[in-house]
């Protein structure tokens, strides 16, 4: 195992009729500003138990965050934060509402000019505004991390940033807000936290045997719960055991000591920037692709998961354990209902070749080993045509 430092300080109040209890941790004192998305919230009622739970608190509201959450929109959030002098921001919704928000209360207190200089260049953000979330999306694990993908639509950028100073103080964690989520969304979820595991495990053993056993049964939770989501949405012990499944997937704990890839992520990241696909269907795409192109290096790992996560034994020969595990992990994506080929999309030799050229021309290098260059993703892509 490899050396670490692990810290986690967020606070989770798990469970049904629990979002009453944010007046327990917003100080009563505060200027709210409630961040939302496109309307979910205030058909399913979760606007209602908000704005119930927030009598007597002085508040406002911003609506019409989109998924993948544009940079342009943040921006007016921040003009009505300074307009109204908020200082208690309210993440209402999925991911993108909580990525958002972690961007909104950054760029509020940034000073050295243009806060998207922090997701675009590193630029050092010295504090933020405090924020607490209430979860209606089990998919990202950003509710208990610190880190938001952001996107510039001028610019069609997709990136990532992070930094302890945007851990939220709180996350309200009610698997009924979940029963109202369209398919689409329930096997998008699913799709996105597995991938997570995987990106946190599939690579090469370092004995972190905790590490391990642990994204294991997040992997097997997934697997178990995620057709009966489909089945039974309203089934309330399905949608608690997703919902802290997908908290674990990315909450730091599983990445203690072990090297991660993140190779698949990055590559999707570009696939939405251009395409405007979900996130989650760029991962369900790209993942069998960086799995088989690396299988030699990831050997281990792959048999091991194969073994673990879908009882796949040695009964067959090392390699056919491979290919059997790689092939489970695709069907497991086309189970949930999301396709897994380019040409699902209508994407095709085009879009490899753009993906390609961005990541050539960021020189970046992806993977566990920092040697997947924008040539390699490439030829990871064209087996997923
Ligand atoms: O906008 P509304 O109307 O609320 O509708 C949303 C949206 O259309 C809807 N929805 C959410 N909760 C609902 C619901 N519909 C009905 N009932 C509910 N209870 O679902 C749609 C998708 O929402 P979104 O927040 O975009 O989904 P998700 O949670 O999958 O978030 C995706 C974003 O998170 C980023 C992704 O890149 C993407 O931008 N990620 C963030 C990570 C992090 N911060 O750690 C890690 C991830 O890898 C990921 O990159
Ligand atoms: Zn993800």
């Amino acid at each position: 195992m490899n050396n670490f430092a692990f810290v986690n300080p967020v606070k989770i109040i798990f469970g049904k009729d629990t979002i009453k209890d944010i007046s327990k941790e917003i100080p009563q004192s505060a200027k709210v500003l409630i961040i939302y998305g496109g309307g979910s919230i205030k058909k399913n009622g979760v606007y209602d138990q908000v704005v119930d739970a927030l009598k007597g608190y002085t508040y406002y509201e911003f609506g019409g965050v989109e998924a993948n959450p544009h940079y342009e929109t943040c921006m007016k959030a921040v003009a009505l934060i300074k307009e109204k002098q908020c200082d208690y921001l309210l993440a209402v919704g999925g991911g993108s509402v909580v990525d958002a928000t972690k961007f909104i209360s950054m760029a509020a207190c940034f000073e050295a000019g243009d806060p998207w200089s922090v997701v675009a260049s590193g630029a050092k953000m010295e504090k933020a505004l405090p924020f607490g979330v209430i979860l209606t999306l089990s998919a990202t694990g950003s509710e208990m991390n610190s880190g938001a993908v952001i996107t510039r639509a001028e610019t069609q950028d997709k990136l990532a940033f992070n930094s302890p100073l945007v851990f939220p103080k709180f996350s309200v964690l009610d698997p009924t807000t979940t029963f109202t989520l369209p398919v689409r969304q329930i096997g998008n979820g699913v799709v996105d936290a597995f991938v997570h595991v995987v990106e946190q495990y599939a690579t090469y053993p370092v004995n972190a045997m905790i590490q391990d056993m642990f994204a294991e049964s997040i992997l097997r939770t997934l697997v178990i719960e995620g057709s009966k989501a489909l089945e039974s949405p309203e089934d309330y012990d399905v949608r608690a055991n997703l919902m802290w499944a997908s908290t674990w997937a990315l909450n730091g704990w599983i990445n203690c000591g072990v090297p991660q890839d993140w190779a698949t992520h990055s590559i999707g990241h570009e696939l939405t920037a251009l395409y405007g696909l979900d996130h989650a269907q760029t991962l369900a795409i790209v993942l069998p692709g960086v799995l088989e192109y690396e299988k030699e290096r990831k050997a281990e790992k792959i048999i091991q998961m194969g073994e673990q996560v879908f009882g796949i034994y040695n009964t067959m020969d090392r390699e056919e354990r491979i290919q059997a595990s790689i092939k489970a992990v695709e069907d497991f994506f086309e189970q949930m209902q999301v396709k897994t080929h380019l040409s699902d999309y209508e994407l095709g030799e085009d879009a490899v070749e753009a993906v390609a050229k961005r990541l050539n021309d960021r020189g970046w290098k992806l993977g566990e080993h920092a040697d997947i260059t924008g040539d390699v993703v490439r030829k990871i892509l064209k087996l997923r045509l």
